[in-house]
């Protein structure tokens, strides 16, 4: 999927007028296997020397505790502040959508996932491990920083869209005090923003509504795991994993573009995977980066070709991977959304 997303930048540099100079870094499981080295001790700073950061899904089976991952996404994402996770839940077509009678019109929506606290920050640690006495503490971290950013975040973020509706996601009712932090946070921002109408949902409660009447959504926030997991649940009414795109993000600082999905490690090497969730946050880093025409373009590419069915098996087409990616690389500067 990386190798397709590339060529796919590549391609709207060309057609563009642009000059994309990429880097390729090892990272990964391979290398980590090979060398010992999940990222390298001045990795994170060679990271911050770039513009913008493309990254590939993480996980193999071959390392069991999945340290390479750890490292090289969540390291990126605590060490360069990334406090932003964007993930985009965009229906391209009706087809591709789980939930009876919906189309693009009813899902439509962006979620901001806080990236940098919560319960990623592996605060806690185990007493007696292994045993039956065994204990295991799990800190949620919830700071007063943290937490403004990303709800201010999403507030700016509407109202530069136009849109009118951002909906916090919490866990207030039972977790009484990270949580009242939120809601604390979430009434002194929206007071700032008079033309735009402020939801709160419990995170179970909108778990249900998004699948219920995903169209009142324009602009949801909440924190690092409820974000994981509902991001999962949108990817799904947009026709799965294979299609979400994401970015992390620090405005205005070296920020990390993935898919949304993992590695798949049993589609591994056969040439099927979905492309587009890839190929989707490279148009997403570029118009971060600024290059909204060049954006524009790679999702016009991506709408059509699954207008036209030019995609792989898991959202009804016939094409592999590498098909599927240069049939969209074809299509850039050639077709209009
Ligand atoms: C994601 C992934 C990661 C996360 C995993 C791989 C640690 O699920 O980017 O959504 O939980 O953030
Ligand atoms: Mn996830």
């Amino acid at each position: 999927m990386t190798a397709e997303a590339v060529k796919v930048l590549t391609r709207a540099g060309e057609v563009f007028g642009r000059k994309l100079e990429l880097e390729h870094l090892p990272w990964g499981a391979d290398h980590f296997l090979q060398t010992g080295v999940t990222i390298p001790k001045d990795g994170y700073d060679t990271l911050r020397g770039f513009d913008a950061i493309f990254i590939g899904a993480l996980g193999d089976p071959r390392v069991p505790d999945n340290r390479h991952a750890r490292d090289i996404l969540l390291g990126t994402r605590f060490e360069l502040d990334l406090y932003v996770n964007y993930r985009p839940v965009k229906l391209l077509d009706e087809r591709l959508c789980p939930l009876k009678g919906r189309g693009p019109k009813d899902v439509n929506f962006v979620v901001f996932r806080e990236n940098t606290e919560g319960l990623y920050v592996s605060v806690g640690g185990r007493f007696k491990a292994g045993t039956e006495d065994e204990v295991a503490i799990q800190e949620e971290l919830n700071t007063f920083k943290g937490v403004n950013r990303i709800i201010r975040h999403a507030f700016q973020f509407a109202k530069a869209r136009g849109l009118t509706k951002v909906c916090m996601a919490d866990k207030s009712n039972a977790m009484q005090q990270g949580h009242a932090l939120w809601q604390r946070v979430f009434k002194e921002v929206s007071a700032e923003y008079a033309g735009i109408q402020a939801t709160h949902y419990y995170i179970d409660a909108l778990a249900m509504y998004m699948v219920l009447d995903p169209g009142q959504f324009e602009v949801i926030v909440t924190n690092n795991l409820f974000g994981d997991i509902v991001t999962d649940l949108g990817a799904t009414f947009q026709g799965g994993l294979g299609m979400a795109a994401s970015g992390n993000i620090h405005p205005g600082k070296t920020s990390m573009f993935e898919p949304v999905h993992g590695s798949a490690p049993k589609f591994a090497g056969k040439n099927i995977a979905n492309p587009i969730g890839a190929i989707a946050s490279a148009a997403l880093m570029l118009e971060t980066l600024g290059m909204t025409k060049e954006a524009a373009a790679i999702d016009a590419a991506v709408a059509r070709a699954v207008r036209e069915n030019q995609v792989t098996a898991d959202i009804g087409g016939t094409l592999g991977t590498v098909e599927a990616g240069t049939s969209i690389a074809k299509q850039i500067g050639q077709v209009e959304g």
